[in-house]
């Protein structure tokens, strides 16, 4: 569910007319809702009542200092993949005991930016960065709390650019070599073993992976502990899917999904982490867009918008799909026509849908892009030089600018000229 709803004919972000932000702010912009995105935090939090947990919001679906600080002072604990996202959740005033450091390429910086500031772990992903990690922890005198991310080898049947759980996959340790790993990290200087860390992909839209990496995490909680290590947390990583289209079949509810984690991990005494991102962020954001000409082509109509690849790139990368609607409401039983929705970016992939059937809209007219909020704006790039695309945030009938499109001036000043030129 989330808060971008027709009223008076008008697509409105809670309680403020989308017309009116493009009319301030301009397009392409990002808009978020701030009810939504406590709800969905709420959801979760909810899900896991009953045993001691941490809901890490994964920063990198979406980044913005406004929503961190939102979700920190609702109590959210923040999971880092780097140590940029390391210093936003702390600048957002994160605490570091909230903080869980995720991550295959950790470098020796990023791990002493963590150690320095504070952190609650960090999630180690194979034995040469845990070496490195007990180097650098043990020469500044600390010992840092940490798990081990196992690959569990299990499908988590999603987009394969998104699964991780494989052990194809880059990510983690397998899980058959587990316990040699930790067996190593007990006896290494400067890190004190507390847990265990798996995260197996994004976008599932089916429980049943989730289930098949749970229980055997439970399995190796069992295993370790009888080698002698306090696994104290479990950290089962994110991954909830959203729908992404009405007709979808729905995913499962954080509920649901609650319930499952109850099930498989509940009776061990730990404390849960989760890193969800998409199913916080996703439904609470929209990209905003202005058609800027409808152009007949040989046997398709091109509805070319100002909005590009450089500021949604999901559909050239992933392939996917998300709900384009007009932001003023069509009339109910209005007709549709078939678009390829393009933005003007220099390449044929700059194509966010093919052969869409949408009611009929013309120059000017804006359009709404739904469930862009998580692996939007992060992702935008500023390719073709088009500066980076704004975020504005909705809270009830206010919104406010929280990241302003950057004049062409300041995208150039950017750039620094050698001396000899
Ligand atoms: N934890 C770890 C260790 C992760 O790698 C990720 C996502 C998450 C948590 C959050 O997963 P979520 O709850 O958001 O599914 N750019 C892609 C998604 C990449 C996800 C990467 N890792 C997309 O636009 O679909």
């Amino acid at each position: 569910m989330d808060h971008f709803i027709y009223r008076d004919g008008r697509l409105m972000a809670e309680d403020v007319a989308l017309e009116d932000i493009a009319a301030t702010v301009g397009t392409p912009v990002y808009v978020y809702s701030t009810a939504t995105l406590l709800r969905h935090f709420r959801l979760f939090d909810a899900a896991l009542e009953g045993l001691p947990h941490t809901v890490c919001f994964a920063v990198k679906s979406l980044s913005n200092q406004a929503i961190l600080t939102l979700l920190s002072r609702e109590g959210a604990g923040m999971d880092v993949v780097s140590g940029g996202e390391y210093a936003r959740a702390r600048a957002a005033g994160v605490p570091g005991e909230r903080i869980v450091f995720s991550g295959v390429g950790k470098t020796r910086e990023e791990m002493r930016l963590a150690l320095e500031g504070g952190l609650r772990q960090v999630n180690l992903e194979s034995e040469p960065e845990m070496r490195v990690l007990s180097e650098v922890a043990h020469s500044m005198g600390v010992e840092v709390p940490v798990t081990v991310r196992v690959n569990p080898d299990v499908d988590a049947k999603t987009h394969p650019k998104i699964a991780t759980g494989l052990s194809q996959n880059k990510f983690g340790v397998p899980i058959a070599r587990a316990r040699e790993v930790y067996a190593e990290a007990a006896r290494l200087p400067g890190l004190r073993v507390v847990g265990i860390d798996v995260h197996i992909g994004s976008q599932l839209t089916d429980l049943a992976p989730f289930e098949a990496a749970y229980r055997k995490v439970a399995d190796l909680t069992e295993v370790l502990r009888a080698d002698g290590h306090a696994i104290e947390r479990l950290d089962l990583g994110g991954g909830l899917g959203i729908p992404y289209t009405r007709s979808n079949e729905v995913p499962p509810l954080p509920l649901d999904y609650g319930a499952l984690i109850k099930r498989t991990v509940g009776h061990l005494g730990c404390e849960i982490e989760i890193e969800p991102g998409r199913l916080i962020a996703g439904n609470a954001g929209i990209l905003l867009s202005r058609v800027v000409y409808v152009k007949r082509g040989e046997g398709r109509d091109f509805l070319i918008l100002d909005g590009a690849m450089n500021d949604l790139i999901r559909p050239a990368m992933y392939d996917a799909w998300h709900d384009i609607v007009p932001v003023t409401e069509p009339a109910a039983g209005a007709p549709t026509r078939a678009f390829d929705i393009v933005g003007p970016v220099c390449e044929s992939g700059d194509t966010f849908a093919r052969e869409r059937e949408m009611p009929e809209v013309g120059e000017g007219d804006l359009v709404a892009f739904r469930s862009a909020g998580a692996y939007g704006a992060v992702m935008a790039s500023e390719y073709n030089s088009r500066p980076l695309v704004p975020e504005v945030l909705v809270d009830g009938d206010q919104f406010a600018v929280i990241r302003p499109r950057p004049t062409f001036d300041e995208m150039i000043a950017r750039d620094t000229l050698p001396p000899w030129l």
